[in-house]
């Protein structure tokens, strides 16, 4: 694979938290949350994680978004690596990966309105062009010119998501980080955000990262999977092979779980 085909390389990725409680001797506790995982993601593909809760997925996510210090390993976008970067090169780097989080309500802050809340993130003193960006994005994510001046609370649910989608849209991103982008909501609004996901990688060629435990939703959007489990990736496979024929006995599981297979 060449390089303008790939786009994300995490390299013997660990990560280790200490845990808050202490054990009988008084030491802190080490979970290892990742352990030594390794993945590349291609260019405009959707590529899962799955696994259940525990197993290190949205760790990943943190260690890419620099949020959380691996122990040890690699990541690297666009053939850089994201932990070496000097910072005004990684502050422009970082604003081409956006994350997507479950849960919209702590997303957003509740005293930005959703007009304030997309422009704080166009990156343009103009202020005409700031707006017509604004209104355009508001389009893109199926929401209207009359949401402008609403408060988070103002929104329902699937509305507030789509403001989420929206604002992780304006720096013009090249990888979104998806952590379980309709967990949170009803089925039949799930379906909307899903289709909705679905019709902006196809408008804008964006690479998704897509974190779920929910094998439908991963059955939608994605091409390829890895699964993780205890903080080890236990099998990668495209979709395909992985819905069809998981090698794995712990992919066997989660698809029996899911009521898949
Ligand atoms: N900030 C933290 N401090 C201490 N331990 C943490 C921290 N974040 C995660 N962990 C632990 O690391 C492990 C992996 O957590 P992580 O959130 O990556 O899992 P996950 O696969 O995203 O789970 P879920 O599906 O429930 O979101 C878990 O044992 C979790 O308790
Ligand atoms: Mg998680």
């Amino acid at each position: 694979m060449d390089n303008k085909e790939l786009i994300l390389r995490i390299k013997e990725l660990s990560i280790s938290y200490r845990s808050s409680g202490s054990s009988f001797w008084g030491s802190k506790e080490e979970i290892v949350a990742v352990n030594d995982v390794s993945l590349t993601v291609r260019r405009g593909k959707t590529f899962a994680i799955v696994g259940e809760s525990g197993s290190g997925k949205t760790s990943i996510a943190m260690s890419i978004l620099g949020f959380v210090k691996p122990v040890s390993g690699t990541v690297e976008f666009n053939g850089m690596n994201l932990f070496s970067l000097e910072a005004d090169k990684r502050r422009k780097t970082m604003r081409l990966i956006q994350p997507v989080f479950q849960d919209a309500n702590s997303a957003l802050n509740p005293r930005m309105t959703v007009e304030t809340s997309l422009a704080d993130s166009i990156d343009t003193p103009d202020q005409l062009q700031k707006r017509e960006q604004t209104n355009s994005l508001l389009r893109s994510v199926g929401l209207s010119s009359d949401h402008m001046g609403k408060y988070p609370h103002q929104l329902s649910g699937g509305q507030k998501q789509r403001l989420c989608i929206a604002r992780a849209l304006a720096p013009e991103p090249e990888l979104l980080i998806l952590d379980e982008p309709v967990s949170a909501q009803d089925l039949s609004i799930q379906a909307q955000i899903l289709s909705l996901l679905l019709e902006i990688k196809k408008a804008k060629n964006i690479t998704y990262l897509l974190i779920s435990h929910d094998l439908n939703v991963v059955r939608i959007l994605a091409d390829r999977v890895a699964v993780m489990r205890s903080g080890i990736l236990v099998e990668e496979a495209s979709c395909e092979k992985f819905f069809s024929d998981p090698t794995h006995p712990y992919s066997q599981e989660l698809l029996e779980n899911s009521g898949i297979k």
